[in-house]
């Protein structure tokens, strides 16, 4: 079997390839720099950037199974091209926004929710499995964090006490790594949170108790933060993330008990995942 792990570069993918590396499995490493990755010995590596279709001919020749971002702009060339290339299932690494009921105009939840489409549509057909992997809030959300800590500036946030439900990205690689393993988890959706609901405000005292480092919350109005990101986050983008903390402010998130399901270990803490990335928050 060789599985296509895209976005190597990324935290999930980087994290995914070891483990199947680690496991024996045939991998190839794919990116959009394949030059900046650094694969374990005897992977291979190839050019691969989901928003150019011309890439996809080559990283999906002699696959059986893809792990795949979610990015939606040529995702009916990428399903033909991987049917051609007779690939058996692809596992994607999706997102809970899907779920809401807005998902459709939601320009975060949007793109997640065509590239399911389109996966569902071909295994409908029986091009091949697809295998959703819906994770809530990333822990590594909090590295936005870093500079204003490790500066001993406040964190500004607009709803300190919106709760989120941080997942390590060890944990949703892990997930990854059971239904690409595993074929009788294929073909589902799975709901992946960390194991509590902590708002901003105790996120931040959890990143304090860790680090050693003060990590202060300081309230800010919606306007007042979108102008602060303004220069690098899209004004729709800005807008859909401060309607979903607002609908989460002061009301925990549903937990699911899928990533213990799934890799056979209760999901790490936000303390863990703080202690993990410690050196990010010190100056
Ligand atoms: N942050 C959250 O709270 C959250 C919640 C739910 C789901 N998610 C999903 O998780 C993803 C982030 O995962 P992560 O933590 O591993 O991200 P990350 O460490 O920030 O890395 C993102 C990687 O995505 C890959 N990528 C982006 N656009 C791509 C494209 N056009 N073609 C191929 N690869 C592309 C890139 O890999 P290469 O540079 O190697 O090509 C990039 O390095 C989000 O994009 C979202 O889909 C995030």
């Amino acid at each position: 079997m060789t599985v296509l792990v895209t976005g190597c570069r990324g935290r999930v993918g980087s994290a995914l390839l070891e483990l199947l590396h680690g496991a024996g499995i045939k991998t190839r490493a794919a990116s959009k720099n394949p030059a900046d990755l650094s694969p374990p010995d005897g992977v291979d590596t190839v050019r691969c950037d989901l928003s150019d279709p011309t890439h996809f001919e080559a990283a999906l020749d002699g696959v059986d199974s893809v792990f795949l971002y979610a990015e939606a702009s040529h995702i009916d060339a990428f399903v033909s091209q991987a049917r051609a290339a007779g690939v058996r299932h692809v596992a994607l690494l999706s997102s809970s926004s899907v779920l809401a009921p807005d998902a459709a105009q939601n320009p975060i939840a949007a793109s997640h929710l065509a590239v399911e489409r389109a996966l569902a549509t071909a295994a409908a057909d029986g091009a091949f499995e697809a295998t959703h992997l819906q994770p809530g809030a990333f822990a590594t959300n909090a590295l936005q964090w870093a500079w204003a800590i490790t500066a001993s500036r406040p964190v500004e946030l607009p709803y300190p006490g919106s709760h989120g439900d941080p997942i390590h990205e060890k944990d949703v690689a892990e997930a990854a790594f059971a239904v690409l393993t595993e074929p009788r988890l294929r073909g589902s959706s799975y709901l992946l949170t960390g194991p509590e609901s902590l708002d901003f405000t105790a996120q931040l005292a959890i990143l304090a108790e860790v680090t050693g480092q003060a990590a202060t919350p300081a309230a800010v109005t919606p306007e007042q933060w979108k102008k602060s990101v303004a220069d690098y986050l899209p004004e729709t983008f800005a807008d859909a993330l401060l309607s979903y903390w607002a609908s989460h402010d002061g009301r925990p998130v549903p937990l699911t008990r899928t990533v213990e399901e799934l890799t056979g270990h209760p999901a790490r803490t936000f303390a863990e995942w703080a202690g993990d990335h410690a050196d990010a928050f010190r100056p």
